[in-house]
């Protein structure tokens, strides 16, 4: 069997890798339009930075995996074909801001049908709206070549920095498809290839558009509990609850479960807040105007909770951070990743360059020139958390490092200016232990 898959970027280098590592009989070919990404594949420095994903490709590249620029000879040539590419925010047009745009999944579709001349197995692994997959039949069917494909929604599922061990043993893989006899037979052809590492009961197969929406509602649900438990750290800085106690208290009822209750900043990533628009887009385009607006709450909590640690740190600046010098330690929206799409720190470096603050970042994974380019080149970017602190008035802990956790904060205290502020946008050091050295330092959901 050859699979080719379409787009090589964080969902299509590392699901594909694991394929190639699981199923040595399959060849695997990740193609992609960008040569620079295909290059960086190909060499010693992968395009992403994933905890476990160098080994498996050094184990399986050369082998039965593959990265190509050449699109066509990989979609001639495979019975598979995943599409795997990017299902941004509309940016412009009707539904901008909102829906999703599908212009990279369409285009997708017209080569694959231009191009393909056997039958294929074409499989959704973007996030999309639900109903895609009879975008992609018209397509196909507009181009006289409706009888060579089925089409399978397979949504991937995996978290970045925690990406190999998700795909690895996944808590389910979902394969929905079309109601037709050769849909079934297709759905079981994929159904083969993760049954070689994944358990069939964790297997779940459903029809196309519950499959499409599935995806769309587990990001709901996740980013979700974040709002909620972000909104609960509002009402506990006002109250002196402690946030880390009410979402160890509730996650311990096995109703509620202990994930996903970490009060932050807000939750970033590419995929979260896209995701969520897009569904309210959807409700809104079905005339569903109250279940629109039930989860457009999840953004406008997520916002709210971004600007209430840029105002705590005006506030505690006594109102102006002209000429201050504001530490911030992590860039990227989650550790173990360098990636930093819709990171809340961007969002919030940029507001204190616009109070005036002198922005100094430090991050172990993002390279200099992306935070230079996100901060319109205003922030000072560093080598290390300590030059970052050097002659600092406060610092923001926006990423939860674990290097973090392990800095000599009386050394950082004793380089900065005093009264030296720092604000654990993560909740991941001791503030009593900061407050013995002297920080005036608080937390998300403490009490300030
Ligand atoms: P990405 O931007 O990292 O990668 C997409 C790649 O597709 C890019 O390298 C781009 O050059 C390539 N591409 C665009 N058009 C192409 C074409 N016609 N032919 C070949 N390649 C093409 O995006 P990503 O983070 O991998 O996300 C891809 C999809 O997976 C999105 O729909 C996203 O919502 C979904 N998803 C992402 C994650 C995640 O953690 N990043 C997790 C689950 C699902
Ligand atoms: C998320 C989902 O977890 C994946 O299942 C999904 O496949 C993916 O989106 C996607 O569709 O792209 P990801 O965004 O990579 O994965 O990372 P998460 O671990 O979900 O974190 C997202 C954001 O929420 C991060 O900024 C993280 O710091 C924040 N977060 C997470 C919290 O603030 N609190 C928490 O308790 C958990």
């Amino acid at each position: 069997m050859k699979i080719c898959c379409l787009g090589a970027g964080y969902v299509g280098g590392p699901t594909m890798a694991m394929i190639a590592e699981k199923c040595k009989d399959i060849a695997v070919t990740v193609v992609d339009i960008d040569e620079v990404k295909i290059n960086a594949w190909n060499s010693s420095t992968l395009p992403i930075y994933e905890p476990g994903l160098q080994e498996v490709v050094d184990e399986c590249r050369g082998e039965n995996l593959f990265f190509s620029t050449d699109v066509k000879t990989a979609l001639n040539q495979a019975d598979i074909i995943f599409i795997s590419v990017g299902t941004p925010t509309k940016s412009h047009g009707i539904g901008e801001g909102s829906a999703a745009d599908l212009v990279y999944v369409e285009a997708c579709a017209r080569l694959i049908a231009e191009t393909c001349v056997t039958n294929k197995i074409i499989v959704e692994k973007s996030t999309v709206p639900v109903r895609t997959a009879s975008l992609l039949r018209s397509i196909f069917e507009g181009c006289g070549k409706g009888d060579l494909f089925d089409i399978l929604s397979n949504p991937e599922f995996l978290a970045e920095g925690t990406a190999i061990p998700d795909l690895r043993n996944p808590d389910r893989v979902l394969i929905g498809n079309e109601e037709t006899k050769s849909g079934k037979a297709a759905s079981e052809k994929l159904v083969s290839v993760y049954a070689n590492w994944v358990p069939r009961d964790k297997i779940i197969t459903t029809n196309v558009w519950s499959s499409e929406l599935s995806k769309l509602t587990a990001n709901a649900f996740l980013a979700q509990r974040i709002s909620s438990i972000n909104s609960i750290s509002a009402l506990c800085e006002a109250t002196g609850a402690d946030v880390d106690e009410v979402a160890n208290a509730i996650g311990t009822d096995s109703r509620i479960g202990p994930k996903f209750l970490q009060s932050s900043i807000g939750f970033g990533g590419s995929c979260f807040q896209k995701d969520i628009l897009n569904l309210v887009y959807l409700c809104k385009h079905y005339g569903l105007l109250e279940v629109a607006e039930y989860w457009n709450q999840v953004i406008k909590m997520n916002r709210y909770q971004r600007n209430r640690i840029v105002k705590r740190l005006i506030h505690n600046m006594f109102n102006t951070l002209t000429n201050r010098r504001i530490a911030i330690f992590g860039f990227a929206f989650k550790k173990d990743t360098d990636d930093t799409r819709e990171s809340a720190a961007i969002y919030i470096a940029n507001e204190l360059i616009l109070e005036g603050a002198e922005i100094a970042i430090y991050d172990p994974k993002v390279p200099a020139n992306e935070i230079l380019k996100l901060t319109d080149e205003k922030a000072i970017v560093c080598e290390s958390a300590k030059q970052a602190a050097d002659g600092a008035h406060a610092i923001l802990v926006l990423t939860e490092w674990d290097e973090f956790k392990l800095y000599d904060y009386k050394e950082l205290y004793d380089s900065m200016v005093k009264p030296a502020f720092i604000i654990d946008g993560r909740n991941i050091l001791d503030l009593s232990k900061l407050k013995e050295i002297g920080f005036d330092a608080s937390g998300i959901g403490k009490t300030v």
